[in-house]
């Protein structure tokens, strides 16, 4: 085994491929001893901050659940902080350090995790920013070896849909290509990866065997695949204004009964980071259903409701992951 104590965890491409594994195995660990009830708590006493300039369900209750599993005592800190107002970052990361054992931070820009991370002290952590969401592609990692049938990371086949130019989209194709994975990702060309990020993964995947394909079409796209994945259409930060273009653009991507049967493959299954609009449930669903006329965006409530459906499984693999994220590089 090796060492992660006192790293930061900002993004994937931070870290080797033997790394992310050994986290993807601590997980499974955690997860066992937790659901066998002999889990052992080695964040006894640490004290940790959750910053969150964006809103968030899952990976605020992942991050405060791992805590108190562990013996650990969180502060949220939500809007309301001196900080991007009248303290800058540099000067938070330096006074919270002196408080707290580790820091979580979910906001807009990369630049600001990365600062924190630099001055802090203590191991920074990031949960989700414009660019990257790498604690979810563990999560996503762990619930596919789950449900893979016994395979391999690098034996897996997935399908990204949609907005592969956003958070989900570039940690997907990072982790798919540090892990030797097979991702394709269907998108509108305006919405593929920016390009430097695309030879980045490249490079990496000939190392690692990874086979990244880029298409517009989704037949050829989700051909054969273990896994369709999707995330919204438009993300947190982004305009409102910027909804019915994207509507338009996307409406081909959505993962429905014809896309599943395009797979080929009747075991395959879907997957979200989520939230995810698949009805008009919510304020917003409802909203949306009566300015584009669409019950449903990304995903529609045939799949969501479906058997297909793994996202849940998915979501709570985001506690024991983070978990793992914390405990390796805090843990006693
Ligand atoms: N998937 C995810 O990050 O969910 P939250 O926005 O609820 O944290
Ligand atoms: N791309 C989405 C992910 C949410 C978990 C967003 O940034 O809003």
């Amino acid at each position: 085994s090796f060492n992660l104590r006192n790293r930061n965890f900002l993004k994937l491409l931070d870290f080797q491929p033997k790394e992310i594994q050994y986290l993807l195995d601590l997980s499974r660990d955690l997860k066992r001893a937790k659901y066998a009830g002999c889990e052992q708590q080695r964040m006894k006493g640490k004290n940790v901050a959750l910053i969150f300039e964006k809103t968030s369900t899952r990976t605020r209750c992942a991050f405060e659940v791992a805590c108190f599993d562990q013996g650990a005592n969180v502060t949220y800190i939500g809007g309301g902080s001196q900080m991007g107002h009248k303290e800058s970052v540099k000067d938070t990361a330096r006074v919270l350090g002196r408080f707290y054992d580790g820091i979580e931070f979910r906001g807009f820009s990369q630049d600001a995790v990365e600062e924190l991370g630099a001055y802090a002290g203590v191991p920074v952590w990031n949960g989700l920013t414009d660019e990257w969401h790498p604690t979810q592609i563990l999560a996503d990692f762990l619930t596919m070896i789950e449900h893979g049938q016994g395979k391999q990371l690098n034996e897996i086949k997935f399908a990204y849909l949609g907005d592969a130019r956003n958070n989900m989209g570039n940690s997907l194709m990072v982790g798919a290509a540090k892990m030797g994975m097979d991702i394709r990702l269907v998108a509108p060309k305006a919405f593929w990866p920016e390009e430097s990020l695309v030879e980045t993964c490249s490079k990496i995947a000939e190392e690692t065997g990874a086979k990244i394909t880029l298409t517009e079409d989704v037949a050829e796209g989700v051909n054969g695949v273990d896994f369709l994945y999707t995330d919204v259409w438009v993300s947190m930060g982004e305009a409102e204004s910027a909804w019915a273009e994207r509507i338009e653009l996307m409406k081909p991507y959505q993962v429905n009964m014809d896309v599943i049967a395009k797979t080929g493959n009747k075991d395959v299954k879907f997957m979200h980071c989520l939230p995810a609009f698949h009805n008009t449930e919510t304020k917003v669903g409802q909203e949306i259903a009566e300015k584009f006329g669409m019950e449903g965006l990304e995903v529609n409530e045939e799949v969501f409701e479906s058997a297909y459906n793994i996202s849940f499984d998915e979501a709570e693999n985001r506690m024991h992951t983070i978990k793992a994220v914390m405990v390796a590089t805090l843990g006693d």
